[in-house]
């Protein structure tokens, strides 16, 4: 069994989303321990933004000449890992309301017609299904459905929607919000909940 984790965010060692993605995937290993784990920081390697040369190659085969190109084989291997993994790990910090543009730049490697998705004739047919795919986000402020905030929340319901788009369903959420209010104080607490849940799955 092979499980991709991912981490985006630019915090560190104070990063809360990182602290959650380490623990489910050391909660899988615990229920798989014949796990194959592959791991990419997007902060410490950020894949470039989608440019021109790469959307050519984009799903393709490398030539010769491309192939010595850094960037379109990082490109090609980071879909092929997602490709490849049966659990996605995704350490997911909500920045300025949505996504760290690092994970984004991902996203724009890995979703592509023919590879991840398809247009058939009954309309948009997700080809990246039967992986399960854990989130583990993490926020300063409260956007939960129900909150005046929730129309600001293009985080959590953005990488749902891409990945249904791809045919994935089973999403699970772990989210930490609201580390940022009362003065921070609450963040023990908050992560301690988020901690529980992990240990659940
Ligand atoms: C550049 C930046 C932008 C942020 N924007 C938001 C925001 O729009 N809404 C929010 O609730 N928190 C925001 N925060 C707070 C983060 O969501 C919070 O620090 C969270 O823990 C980030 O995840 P991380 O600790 O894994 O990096 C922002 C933090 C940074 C560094």
């Amino acid at each position: 069994m092979k499980l991709l984790h991912i981490d985006s965010s630019i915090l560190g060692g104070f990063s809360a989303s990182r602290q959650l993605s380490i623990a489910i995937v050391e909660r899988y290993r615990q229920k798989h321990p014949d796990l194959e784990v592959t791991s990419l920081d997007l902060a410490a390697e950020p894949l470039p933004h989608l440019d021109g040369e790469s959307l050519s190659f984009l799903g393709k085969e490398l030539t010769a000449d491309a192939a010595s190109n850094p960037v379109l084989v990082a490109g090609a291997k980071a879909l092929a890992d997602f490709k490849a993994a049966d659990i996605l790990v995704l350490g997911v910090p909500m920045y300025n309301f949505g996504i760290p543009s690092q994970l984004k730049a991902w996203i724009d490697r890995i979703a592509i017609a023919g590879q991840t998705f398809r247009y058939g004739a009954n309309g948009v047919e997700g080809l990246a299904g039967g992986k399960t795919v854990v989130i583990a986000g993490a926020r300063g402020g409260i956007y939960s459905e129900g909150t005046p905030q929730a129309v600001f929340e293009h985080q959590v319901t953005y990488i749902k929607a891409v990945l249904g788009f791809l045919g994935v369903t089973d999403i699970k959420v772990i989210e930490a919000e609201g580390l940022a209010t009362n003065g921070g104080n609450d963040r023990p607490r908050i992560l301690a909940e988020a901690e529980s849940a992990i240990a659940a799955l």
